[in-house]
């Protein structure tokens, strides 16, 4: 008895320490091509139904190894979410492939597959290398944002993540959410 209280106390403040001060949701996704060559694809990728969730397939043409494929992530933001976007300070210059998932994708997307049918790429963990060729489905992802940062800019947030090989761009996407108060 006495356990399953302390339990259930845990258990929600565990919740409370989770909790963001702010919610997010997709806005828009683009997918673009390569300078010379595509080897990654994010095509039909797109927002779907009410909850605006992230849905479709993803390519990846080759195994991409740590040494000669990189990722780099540039980060605007519109405040007032009006498209008047400036730059801001928290870019990721092209960072190997291997590392970059480790850090980011574990980060920031992979706690929104873990539950359910969403996704059949593999799971990321320190052993991941190289990033596996192939297609890979995402079902109706809504983000997870458990580990994100406390501290985050509100309004439209745009993320321009491209794939690099050999210092050529070889495709990417863009990424738009909406960062709100949680109680607005
Ligand atoms: C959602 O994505 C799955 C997996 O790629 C696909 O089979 C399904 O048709 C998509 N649904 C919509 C509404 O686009």
């Amino acid at each position: 008895m006495k356990l399953t209280v302390i339990f259930l106390l845990l258990h929600l403040l565990h919740h409370i320490a989770c909790e963001k001060s702010y919610v997010v949701t997709n806005e828009q996704l683009d997918a673009f091509e390569g300078d010379s060559e595509s080897l990654v694809s994010f095509d039909t990728l797109r927002t779907i139904g009410e909850e605006r969730a992230l849905n479709g397939s993803f390519s990846f043409l080759g195994d991409m190894n740590n040494d000669d494929f990189k990722v780099s992530v540039e980060l605007y933001s519109s405040p007032k979410s009006d498209g008047d976007y400036k730059r801001i300070v928290f870019d990721v210059p092209p960072t190997n492939i291997c590392d970059c998932f480790k850090k980011f994708y574990v980060q920031f997307v992979q706690p929104s597959v873990r539950e359910g049918d969403i996704t059949n790429f593999p799971l990321v963990d320190e052993d991941s290398c190289p990033i596996p060729q192939g297609e890979f489905f995402i079902k109706k992802l809504i983000f997870n944002i458990e580990d994100w940062p406390d501290q985050v800019p509100r309004g439209l947030v745009k993320a321009i993540i491209t794939f690099w090989n050999d210092g050529n761009n070889v495709g990417g996407l863009i990424v738009v959410v909406r960062i709100e108060d949680r109680d607005s």
